[in-house]
């Protein structure tokens, strides 16, 4: 039975999105479904505040504004309006979407730590911390790379991504490097601030156990509380971030104000519509967060003891959807598996509602979710075009021609008790956050509409008796009422426009499911009906699908270079200053080409290093350089190197150049003479 509409408010969030790449679907395969349920909970009446942002801290967003030469501030801007665009655009639609950098953030970060101190949560404590010598400073989070000491993968700062996907402590890592010099990183003393996680052990399991949402959540959660917990390091040594109270050369730990953010962008919200966050997040409500199922650790085990610690309401359900596959590859940005909404979606043209569809469809939300282009082609050509958009076009176009309106005629109870069985069904699952099923029972609804129509022929009733035929279109038009009101969550967009064309002019997005079975009126006008979903051609998807492999072509290539140049580097054993001033590079001057002839490569040089006299130096640049050229020109030697014979000629000597293509190196800008000392 369900439980909603209660008197309990009720919040909704997603995962925040990094406000440090663009939006894909990856990132939709939270958001569509938290969208759908926010619909879906208002058609049953209940009040429902629906809040996201960005997460604009943390070291990787530090890094990589470095890496274009922005401040963090301004790469944050930009992702920040990136994300709130999209999502506008794919129509989920937040009532507050903040960042985390706002000032209300940081207070709220603030109050909930001062809170925690004075509980005596919160103990400082000298550690060990990443630290780079060469670089000469410490490296939080992603500035270190190395071993997982949980799983041995290699991971990168706090999270074992490529692993276990555990959270990792300051120190923990294993064989650490410096992620900025690629040097060997070393440890060092600093005094951190830790929260006592370990206190909050009995308090989770018996919280965990009761938890709602999806049972992934629970139970992985569920195995770590099993272990014993360590506490958490809740301090940075960075500049950007929310400053630690007390102490402002650290800054609070991300995830340590990203989620403190719901509660940030509920205050917004509140203030916005003057309203109150207290009675979320201090009173009687239900917080259901909508989350990737990389992030459970932090949801369901640091965000509930903070809370707990705080005073704050615990969230009531954790929902956290499975793996995504793109062209059943891993999903990965690198390896360029990776579906970008805006370039490789809404710029071609594809409605948006499509994909909501797809992403809710698919399968189970705790269920690996695939996206090909061969079967979003399919699903939407079968389903939306042949099954939905069919009955819906086939009822308005046959009604609008032959009546103009909705006409007279009762309707059945067999058709009434269909939608409600129907929209009971649609209830239990999506309450349940079973959306697959949810969108599978909707779509019962058009195909009992279409095989309603096809029993009952209209087309030839039409002929014969034209008031018994507007009694089975007054039916459709029920039915088609219905699945306006029971699909407006999923395709909101779509089915605004069907509530026009079936001439009402109230609002489909506030419209309750009980409204479904309620009879349509009589004499309700018609517009002239417009298709609603079209079929994809197959051109179209092999469009999409060329795109898709180049992109993993460019990505290969690039990855094929990458590992080449970084093996070359690891079999390059690491010199230090010593060995390196070992070798006496100098400036010279060729004075004499000569060449060998019988070698295809190699040169006779005669070159002034600031000796008495010049070195014979034997070098391979015959194909790259005619002996004229080369006459005169400054080239860096290696003038220690001992002494060989190549073709039976002598060589004292080395010139440095690229093994590649054989170009030589010369000193770049001033003359230099022969001599010069290189260091
Ligand atoms: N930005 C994080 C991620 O993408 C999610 C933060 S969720 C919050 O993994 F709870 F911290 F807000
Ligand atoms: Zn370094």
């Amino acid at each position: 039975m369900s439980i909603f509409p209660s008197d309990k408010p009720v919040l909704v969030t997603c995962g925040l999105p990094y406000a440090n790449g663009k939006a894909h679907i990856g990132h939709l395969r939270t958001y569509v479904p938290a969208d759908i349920y926010v619909r879906s909970l208002r058609k049953m009446g209940q009040e429902v505040v629906f809040v996201c942002g960005s997460d604009t801290h943390g070291t990787p967003i530090v890094l990589n504004a470095e890496k274009l030469g922005m401040t963090p501030t301004e790469l944050v801007e930009i992702y920040h309006s990136h994300f709130n665009q999209v999502f506008k655009n794919l129509n989920v639609n937040f009532d507050s979407f903040g960042t985390t950098h706002d000032s209300t953030n940081h207070n709220r970060t603030h109050e909930i730590l001062n809170r925690l101190i004075e509980k005596d949560y919160v103990y400082s404590k000298v550690i060990e911390i990443a630290y780079c010598p060469s670089c000469d400073r410490f490296l939080p989070d992603r500035y270190v790379e190395g071993v997982c000491p949980h799983c041995d993968e290699i991971s990168r700062g706090d999270e074992c991504d490529q692993g276990c996907g555990k959270h990792l402590e300051p120190g923990e890592l294993l064989e650490p490097i410096c992620t900025i010099c690629r040097g060997k990183a070393a440890y060092k003393d600093q005094e951190h601030y830790f929260f006592k996680l370990s206190s909050f052990q009995d308090f989770l399991d018996t919280y965990l156990n009761q938890l709602g949402g999806t049972l992934n959540a629970r139970n992985y959660a569920l195995g770590w509380v099993n272990k014993k917990l360590d506490d958490w390091c809740i301090s940075r040594t960075l500049e950007w971030g929310v400053p630690f109270p007390g102490n402002e050369d650290l800054v609070v730990y991300v995830w340590v104000d990203a989620p403190i953010g719901y509660i940030a962008f509920t205050e917004e919200w509140a203030q916005a519509n003057n309203d109150s966050w207290e009675k979320i997040w201090k009173g009687d409500s239900r917080i259901v967060h909508f989350i990737g199922g990389d992030i459970i650790y932090h949801h369901c085990i640091f965000w509930p003891s903070m809370l707990k610690g705080a005073e704050y309401t615990l969230p009531w359900a954790v929902v956290a959807s499975g793996m995504l596959k793109i062209e059943n590859k891993t999903f990965s940005k690198t390896r360029g598996y990776v579906v970008w909404v805006d370039e490789d979606y809404l710029d071609h043209g594809f409605h948006p509602d499509l994909l909501r569809y797809y992403l809710a469809s698919y399968t189970s939300h705790t269920k690996e979710l695939n996206f090909a282009w061969n079967i979003f082609q399919e699903k939407i050509n079968t389903e939306l075009v042949g099954v939905l958009g069919n009955f819906i076009y086939r009822t308005l176009l046959f009604a609008y021609k032959n009546f103009g309106e909705v006409p007279e005629g009762d309707i059945e109870d067999d058709v009434i008790s269909k939608i409600k069985s129907i929209i009971y069904e649609y209830r239990e699952f999506t309450e349940s956050y079973e959306f697959k099923r949810s969108a599978d029972i909707a779509m019962s609804l058009a195909s009992y509409g279409n095989s309603y129509f096809q029993s009952k022929e209209p087309w030839k009733l039409i002929k014969e008796d034209k008031d018994a035929c507007g009694v089975v279109i007054a039916n459709c038009l029920q039915l088609v009422k219905a699945l306006a009101i029971i699909f407006e969550p999923i395709l909101p967009e779509k089915m605004e426009i069907l509530w026009e064309q079936l001439g009402y002019n109230s609002d489909i997005h506030l419209i309750q499911y009980d409204e479904a079975a309620a009879k349509i009126e009589a004499g309700q006008k018609l517009s002239k009906p417009l298709t609603l979903f079209e079929k994809i051609d197959d051109s179209k998807i092999e469009q999409m699908e060329e795109i898709a492999s180049n992109r993993v072509k460019v990505a290969d290539e690039a990855a094929g270079i990458k590992n080449k140049k970084s093996e070359e580097f690891k079999e390059k054993k690491v010199v230090n200053y010593d060995e390196f001033s070992k070798l006496d590079f100098r400036v010279g001057k060729i004075v004499e080409v000569e060449d060998i002839p019988k070698s295809k490569n190699l040169i006779k040089l005669s070159v002034d290093i600031g000796e008495d006299k010049p070195r014979q130096i034997v070098a391979g640049i015959k194909n790259q350089y005619s002996l004229q050229e080369l006459n005169g020109k400054s080239v860096v030697v290696l003038v220690n190197l001992k002494p060989v014979k190549l073709c039976g000629v002598k060589s004292e000597g080395m010139l440095l150049a690229t093994k590649e293509n054989g170009t030589l190196i010369v000193p770049e800008k001033y003359d230099c003479s022969p001599g010069s000392n290189i260091c």
